[in-house]
């Protein structure tokens, strides 16, 4: 029988999508569940998917994967899109379809398929990572069949697949690099998050004593905390532990999404607001005046374009390349001070900060030859003034 891969988590959407490619296409069905440091229970999801008939299973970790090859170009673009999400879940999303694709040649499938919904960014950054590594046709249910959360518990119980009753409070999806908390009385945006949606983050930890941590970078990438190397994804999920206990890292927000549609957005991300507050104020320490310019701009597009799931397009590629280029400097310490939920950059040191201490001092010992700043400051304004003259503008009578 022909065999359909499928990107599967174990929860209430991809579970009903096994059965559904089973019975209304008449396909075999393989799973695939890719760690990206969410935490699952591995076992209980292969356990799920033999349950529900597939014909095998595979469970692949690719945390480091995700960590050097997503994470850490995040991290170098100081990726937050809309200036608040750090795109956990959007770094993730092509990764995955790239293990289902694998699996899928190995296995000789004849399609592949998400249970991502018609509403959401992820049916996009699946779809368009499919269509860049495969022509097999993708199978789309809960999209194509337009199936709500009801629909499917129904279709579910019709089958007899085994679902979890319990009502659940949020829709969550978490990898190393965040937790993202949906749905609920989250939608209503005017409503404070309870306190029982954070899992990571002692939102109301008021601990009068502060927490210090360096972060070391090495060309833009994170190498040590408190002076101990660490491997990615250990530093990582170090920072998120250490933060996290801080009470930094909670986002809540009103957010654009790739198919026009605005949700309330909270997030945790205690290791990211770190990394990135860490790494954009080393970033305005050893670049010049101009490379700060623009970086902010080739910034926001590279999160831009992960968000809306352009993941393979060229210009991701080429901002990313702009970017990679301007890490060599990127080497340095960061020291940071949590409390109170909140995390602030207090100290910043590397081999090659253009910080001039000599020149900047107000002190009687300072380099800077004042004076030569005037005929500067007359050129610069020059143009200005000439043009104010032409067009009749008098700035005081
Ligand atoms: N809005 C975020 C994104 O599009 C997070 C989505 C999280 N998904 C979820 N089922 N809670 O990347």
């Amino acid at each position: 029988m022909a065999k359909a891969v499928l990107a599967f988590s174990g929860g209430l959407d991809t579970s009903v999508v096994v059965k559904y490619l089973q019975t209304e296409h008449g396909l075999d069905v393989v799973t695939v569940t890719v760690d990206v440091g969410q935490g699952d229970d591995y076992d209980a999801i292969r356990t799920k998917s033999k349950r529900l008939g597939a014909v095998s299973h595979y469970t692949i970790d690719a945390r480091q994967e995700f960590v050097e090859g997503y994470v850490y170009p995040a991290i170098q673009a100081n990726a937050l899109y809309q200036d608040k999400y750090c795109l956990a879940t959007a770094l993730a999303r092509p990764l995955i379809a790239q293990k289902v694709v694998e699996v899928a040649k190995k296995e000789g499938a004849e399609a592949l398929a998400h249970g991502c919904s018609g509403k959401g960014n992820d049916q996009v950054r699946f779809d368009l990572a499919f269509m860049s590594s495969s022509n097999l046709p993708i199978l789309a249910p809960i999209r194509d069949k337009n199936l709500d959360r009801e629909a499917e518990i129904k279709y579910a119980e019709e089958r007899g697949v085994q679902i979890e009753t319990v009502a659940k409070k949020f829709s969550i999806d978490q990898n190393l690099w965040g937790r993202a908390i949906e749905g609920g009385v989250l939608e209503d945006p005017y409503a404070e998050p309870p306190d029982d949606a954070f899992i990571w983050t002692r939102v109301n930890n008021l601990s009068a004593e502060p927490t210090y941590v360096t972060i070391s970078f090495d060309s833009g990438i994170p190498v040590a905390v408190n002076d101990t190397p660490m491997k990615p994804v250990q530093l990582i999920t170090h920072l998120n532990k250490v933060a996290g206990e801080a009470g930094v890292g909670v986002v809540d927000h009103i957010e654009d999404r790739t198919v026009g549609l605005k949700s309330r957005e909270v997030y945790e991300t205690p290791g990211a607001t770190c990394l990135i507050e860490a790494h954009s104020d080393l970033e305005k320490m050893v670049h010049t005046i101009h490379q700060n310019r623009l970086k902010r701009v080739m910034d926001d597009e590279w999160a831009r374009l992960a968000y809306l799931g352009l993941w393979d397009e060229p210009l991701r590629r080429d901002v990313d390349a702009f970017i990679r280029r301007t890490q060599s400097v990127v080497t340095g310490i960061v020291r940071l001070k949590m409390q109170g939920g909140s995390v602030r950059v207090v100290g910043r040191k590397s081999k090659y900060s253009l910080y001039n201490a000599k020149s900047a001092t107000y002190g009687a010992d300072s380099t800077f030859d004042q004076r030569r700043a005037a005929g500067f400051v007359e050129l610069w304004g020059a143009q200005s003034a000439e043009a104010n003259k032409l067009q009749g503008y008098t700035i005081k009578e």
